[in-house]
């Protein structure tokens, strides 16, 4: 199988193309590194540094002739969202359209999208399941909704198989602790250098916090599967990428603490402004379309996570 992944240089990415080319696929890897490392980026794949909205990265995903395309390149900040939305929509949703025309011209038969839980907003019921409302409350959500209508669009009427993954918040290692790191990334890294770490209002609000592996193994799932298609959503297949249970922040603080053998103290601040009180997310349509379920206990992940981040540090 020939795959080629957007953002393969990054987080996820990163994780991603390492099991693709342990399960014996050709891999091309386009990332800007705008976000990305090198360090994330396995010396079997071939790597290309462009921007997907480049006339370049469609030339690349046509000379590259996949059988699937994950395209998991985006911007990814929600503050950075919010600072300048003209630039999340150009990546988000002009990217992902280039993206997707560029797969249907080098004749791909599936293409996978990363979405998020971002698109559901303040949920108005739990868990979240795909036909919930999505009324997202900062840009990143709305460009990474408009992104799954553009992604059916162009994808649908030339007859290539396509779903949107929308990952709940995922942690694991190769996760960039500066910027929009996400939780666990920020404690791990704090509690292995010995910093404090600081948990932002009471810490009783909850995530679905999904293992790395589990959201790599999704892909595969979804990029193997035959009839993925088989539950068409509104504007298009979308899926839950998430474990189903609510974690909250003070449970993860504490599981990480434990797990790192960390001995100082955690401290407290104020609630962020914006912050969403609760959130979990059915993987049930997963389960059913493509035979996939989150495996990875969460302390096991943070286990994992945290030897990681000790050995960067
Ligand atoms: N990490 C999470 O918890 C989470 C949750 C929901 C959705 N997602 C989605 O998963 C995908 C991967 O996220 P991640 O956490 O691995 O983030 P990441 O920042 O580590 O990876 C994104 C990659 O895309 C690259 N990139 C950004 N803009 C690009 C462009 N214009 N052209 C080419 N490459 C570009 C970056 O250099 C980076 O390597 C993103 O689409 C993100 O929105 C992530």
């Amino acid at each position: 199988m020939r795959v080629v992944v957007t953002g393969g240089a990054g987080f996820i990415g990163g994780n991603l193309v390492h099991a693709l080319l342990g399960g014996g696929a050709e891999v091309t890897i386009i990332d800007d590194l705008s976000t990305g490392s090198m360090d994330n980026v396995h010396p079997a794949a071939a790597f290309r540094c462009l921007d997907v909205l480049s006339p370049e990265a469609a030339q690349a995903i046509s000379d590259a002739h996949p059988d699937v395309v994950v395209h998991l390149a985006a911007q990814v900040s929600v503050a950075a969202s919010l600072a300048d939305p003209a630039f999340d929509r150009a990546v988000n949703v002009d990217g992902t359209r280039a993206v997707a025309e560029a797969a249907v011209a080098a004749g791909a038969r599936r293409v996978l999208s990363a979405s998020s839980a971002a698109v559901y907003g303040e949920p108005q019921e739990l868990p979240l399941t795909e036909t919930s409302p999505t009324a997202p409350a900062v840009p990143y959500g709305a460009s990474k909704l408009e992104a799954e209508g553009v992604i059916a669009e162009v994808l649908r009427p030339a007859g290539v198989d396509f779903a949107s993954l929308r990952f709940a918040n995922v942690y694991g290692p190769r996760q960039r602790a500066e910027g929009e790191g996400g939780v666990v990334a920020e404690f791990a890294s704090r509690m292995a250098r010995g910093e404090t770490p600081v948990i932002f209002g009471s810490g009783s609000q909850t995530r679905d916090f999904i293992y790395v592996a589990d959201v790599v193994n999704a892909c595969v799932l979804a990029a193997t599967h035959e009839g993925v298609l088989a539950h068409p959503g509104v504007s298009g297949p979308a899926y839950n990428i998430s474990t189903g249970t609510a974690t909250s922040v003070n449970m993860l603080a504490e599981g990480l603490r434990v797990a790192m053998r960390y001995p100082g103290a955690i401290e407290r601040a104020d609630a962020r402004e914006g912050d969403v009180e609760e959130s979990v997310l059915s993987p049930a349509k997963a389960a059913d379309a493509f035979g996939w379920s989150a495996a990875v206990e969460l302390q096991a992940g943070l286990a994992a996570t945290g030897t990681w981040f000790m050995q960067q540090s």
